[in-house]
């Protein structure tokens, strides 16, 4: 079942994340940090449960002009069942009804199993761009 995800799901979803390769933990994954994603894109991010047990999660927003997905996970026993793919349909469709054209993201560039992922979903690697990033303080 695939279900919005709320901040009382966070201490489950953060335990997979932490077991995740290819998810990539800072500061800004605290529950407060969490909290206020969940709250500033409603009903855009979401888990995956399998007889009440979290097995996948996925977050979703957007800036008002383009959408983000972040730390896509399945649990390792429940992967190669459809559980990710689903997780982001659900979250395209939720970008769609809020008017938002197009999603990217984040891989590191050495997570060969997630850039397969992405790619064989119908993603395209941008090759042209470079990711760069700066403190504010
Ligand atoms: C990437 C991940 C979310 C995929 O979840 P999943 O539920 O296993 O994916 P799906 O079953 O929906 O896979 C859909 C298709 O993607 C491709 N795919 C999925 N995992 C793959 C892998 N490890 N290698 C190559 N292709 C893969 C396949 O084409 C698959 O279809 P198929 O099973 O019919 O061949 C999961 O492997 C994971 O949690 N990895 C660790 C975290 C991670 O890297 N997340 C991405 C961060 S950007």
């Amino acid at each position: 079942m695939i279900r919005p995800f709320t901040i009382d799901d966070y201490d489950a979803v953060l335990a997979l994340w932490q077991t995740s390769e290819g998810v990539g933990l800072s500061d800004a994954d605290s529950r407060e940090s969490i909290a206020g994603y969940l709250a500033r894109n409603p009903g855009h991010s979401f888990v995956a449960e399998i007889d009440g047990a979290l097995v996948g999660a996925v977050l979703c927003g957007h800036d008002g002009r383009r959408g983000y997905i972040h730390h896509l996970a399945v649990h390792p026993d429940y992967r190669r069942q459809g559980i990710g793919q689903n997780l982001v349909t659900y979250c395209l469709a939720a970008l769609r009804e809020a008017g938002i054209q197009k999603c990217h993201l984040f891989v590191f560039g050495e997570n060969g199993n997630g850039r397969a992922f992405w790619q064989d979903i119908g993603w395209t690697e941008r090759v042209e761009l470079v990711l760069m990033s700066k403190s504010t303080k």
